[in-house]
């Protein structure tokens, strides 16, 4: 009852606020008309094809050309006639006001609408998207998106930056936070739902950075070195799945070069394989400056130019004036931007501000975070934690009193009332800076524990620490590895003096627990040390909820690792990160037209282990893992059994799942594929997985069917993908490294 008089009490405050917010800057108003589109165009029955080539008809080339740039980043630009009218995101295409064609208003989108602080708008922090893969739950993807989208729309804008599923080649990749994990079937799965999620909110949705932008180090000018059949089957395979389950509406092509050609002019990537092969028919539009040339670019398949228009806009009309580019390609790229227009439904629902639900964010934000938790350790039952029998509980380190660190970079969403650990009013985000979000373990913690005293320490002294932690029932130690866009970790420790902190508290105490707040992967070399470790990631707007949920047992935990944490980077394909020289790093100075024509000077990364991502890179090289792929435990048991394998135009794989505790779980049950020997790929591959929910005792038959693509090779003479003839084994478990079913069957 209190809870819904709060939430019809905000409703009504915030539709106050954003009514003064339009009433006080008349530029806000202007922004919200909406030209009313009419022409025969507005037949919906027609396909969006049909539509689209309608408007192009009666469109000048000036207006033509006009769709296929941005003009200028209008979160950083002075508002000028072309940009007002937008919403003042990071990008904003003017569309043809005079045919009633609106301007398209992107914004950022990874984990939650990046900039409303700036513009006086809330908007929810979901869990990184890594978190969601660790969900393995494609209804919870699609809720991701679908409440980026409503958010988005929300505040104005109709094109989601979100969608991105780079594979974690590198595990120290800044970004691995704001991607699906290292396997090319469970990423593609969940952005294709995440993408069909944003797009139901009538907004354009846009899969991204296409492709193998692995590394954030030199990602402006390194040569990334593949084979086709290795790009097709690892990194291009999570698009591939993408694009042709999801239907995104957009393409974003990468900042880095592939095999010489930079991506966003890259014939291969932009009409062999994204537009021929996979048929997509909407449109490509470059990373933020990653746009090079103009005949090139155009000719290769680039749409539009973001977020400027230095190569998109007069050069272009001179190219198309001049002969140089034909008008049937320039009609191409607008014909793509229009129908992705129609088929996303930005022309037919018009943008409509209204007021974000906050409380219906927390919500989603907290679900998908307690699904995405990965339970890692737990000896003797240290969790969950029975408050009853808790008098003294020590919750340390990483500003666990006041909030959780969030992932940075273009991804960064804004935390209500700014930056935890900072003063009121001092909060604001900064590009690369760590960003807490006001959602307290402390509190969470002292919630569910009402009778016991609860005592912080900051964790900046591990004696202190440890001192506190020998005093308490259980010491709850927070560890975190911030990371962002535009750096890759040094390494895969946690930084400062967490490892100290963690040693010595466990060693005082025997009942500690671990949480760890991290995108990435970590080494622990203290890994026998605590009883309990868990893995939450960066957790959203209501994290320390989740976390708390899940440290009592309100929830049982059900994610499993979408990336594989090593032993150590001795370990990983490249040991060392290949790091930019100078002089490749960045521009100094302004840069003229003739500099980003050609890019900075190109360094080679050789991605020589090819198809050996992840798993299948340790599975290959007989390594051993810390926590494998897929693996993730809970505070009940699972038994498989009874596998069945029928081969048809899918390959039916049926087995029986219980569930052998007492308490009610989700089991994610993973289906992994050895091929025929001759096919020469790693010792497995996944090729199916599913999230299935048990009460205590039950049991249940599950089944997974695999597409053949899943099972095949990609291979580079017939340019397509292969079915190797001969025995295939299927393998069933609850991890990558825990398979205990096994059947054969042969393919032809
Ligand atoms: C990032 C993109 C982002 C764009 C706009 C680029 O630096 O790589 O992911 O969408 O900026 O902010």
């Amino acid at each position: 009852m209190k809870h819904a008089s709060l939430r019809a009490g905000f409703g009504i405050a915030a539709a106050i606020f954003v009514f003064f917010l339009c009433l006080a800057n008349p530029a806000n108003a202007q922004r919200h008309q909406q030209p009313t589109p009419t022409g025969p165009w507005m037949n919906a029955s027609l396909s969006p094809d049909e539509r689209a080539d309608l408007v192009l008809k009666e469109m000048t080339l000036d207006e033509k050309i006009a769709l296929l740039h941005g003009v200028g980043m209008p979160t950083e630009d002075p508002v000028t006639p072309e940009n007002a009218p937008s919403n003042r995101g990071v990008g904003y295409a003017v569309g043809v006001p005079r045919l009633g064609i609106p301007g398209i208003d992107m914004s950022d989108a990874a984990y939650g609408v990046r900039s409303s602080g700036v513009n006086g708008r809330y908007s929810t922090a979901l869990p990184a998207n890594v978190a969601a893969a660790a969900s393995w739950d494609t209804d919870a993807a699609y809720d991701y998106g679908a409440l980026i989208g409503r958010e988005l729309r929300a505040q104005g804008f109709n094109m989601s930056l979100g969608g991105g599923v780079n594979i974690t080649r590198d595990p120290r990749n800044g970004r691995t936070f704001e991607y699906l994990g290292e396997d090319p079937i469970l990423a593609g799965t969940l952005v294709a739902r995440l993408i069909e999620g944003t797009q139901s909110a009538n907004v354009i949705g846009d899969i991204k950075h296409y492709a193998l932008n692995d590394q954030e180090s030199g990602r402006n000018s390194v040569d990334i070195t593949i084979s086709k059949r290795a790009a097709r089957e690892s990194d291009l395979l999570a698009f591939e799945i993408g694009v042709l389950q999801g239907h995104p509406a957009a393409v974003m092509c990468s900042y880095n070069r592939v095999n010489g050609d930079f991506a966003c002019e890259n014939k291969y990537l932009l009409t062999d394989v994204l537009k021929k092969s996979w048929k997509f028919p909407g449109f490509v539009l470059s990373d933020w400056g990653g746009t090079h040339s103009t005949e090139k670019a155009s000719a290769a398949g680039l749409d539009n130019e973001q977020p400027g228009h230095f190569f998109y806009s007069d050069r272009y009309k001179a190219a198309v004036e001049a002969g140089n580019i034909p008008t049937s390609e320039l009609e191409e790229h607008v014909h793509r931007i229009l129908r992705s227009m129609f088929a996303a439904g930005v022309i037919d629902h018009p943008r409509q501000r209204s007021v974000v639900d906050p409380f219906a964010g927390f919500e989603t934000a907290r679900k998908i975070e307690e699904g995405g938790i990965v339970l890692l350790k737990n000896e003797k039952a240290a969790l969950p934690l029975s408050a009853a029998k808790l008098r003294t509980i020590a919750v340390i380190g990483s500003h666990s009193d006041v909030g959780m660190i969030s992932g940075g970079g273009s991804a960064q969403v804004d935390p209500i009332g700014g930056n935890a650990i900072k003063q009121a009013g001092q909060g604001s985000t900064h590009w690369q800076e760590e960003i807490w979000f006001p959602t307290s373990p402390l509190k969470a913690i002292q919630a569910r524990a009402p009778r016991a005293t609860v005592k912080y320490d900051p964790g900046t002294d591990p004696a202190a620490a440890a001192a506190l932690a020998k005093t308490a029932d259980v010491a709850i130690v927070f560890a975190y590895q911030w990371a962002s866009e535009g750096m890759d970790l040094k390494s895969l420790s946690l930084a400062h003096n967490q490892h100290d902190v963690i040693a010595q508290v466990a060693a005082a105490n025997t009942h500690t627990i671990v949480v760890l707040e991290t995108g990435n992967p970590v080494t622990m070399p203290w890994v026998n040390a605590p009883a309990a470790i868990l893995e939450a990631w960066f957790a959203g707007s209501d994290g320390a909820n989740a976390v708390g949920n899940v440290l009592f047992g309100t929830v049982n935990p059900s994610g499993k690792l979408p990336n594989t944490f090593p032993k150590s980077e001795a370990d990983l394909p490249h040991p060392t990160l290949t790091l930019p020289p100078p002089e490749s790093a960045h521009f100094s100075g302004p840069v003229s037209i003739e500099q980003r024509e050609a890019g900075l000077p190109p360094f080679p990364v050789a991605y020589d282990e090819g198809v050996k991502v992840g798993y299948k890179w340790y599975d290959a090289e007989k390594k051993a893992v810390l926590f494998p792929f897929g693996f993730g435990l809970s505070y009940t048991s699972y038994k498989y059994s009874g596998l069945q394998v029928t081969p048809g135009e899918k390959v039916k794989v049926t087995f029986t799942l219980a569930n052998t505790g007492a308490r009610e779980g989700s089991e994610i049950a993973e289906v992994y594929a050895a091929l025929p020997a001759v096919a020469q790929e790693p010792p497995k591959r996944l090729v199916g997985f599913t999230k299935v929910k048990l009460n205590p005792g039950e049991k249940r038959a599950v089944s997974v069917e695999v597409d053949l693509k899943y099972l095949s090779i990609f291979d580079e003479q017939k340019d397509d993908w292969s079915l190797v003839p001969g025995d295939y084994t299927i393998l069933v478990g609850g991890s990558s490294q825990d398979l205990p079913l096994k059947a054969s069957i042969n393919l032809k």
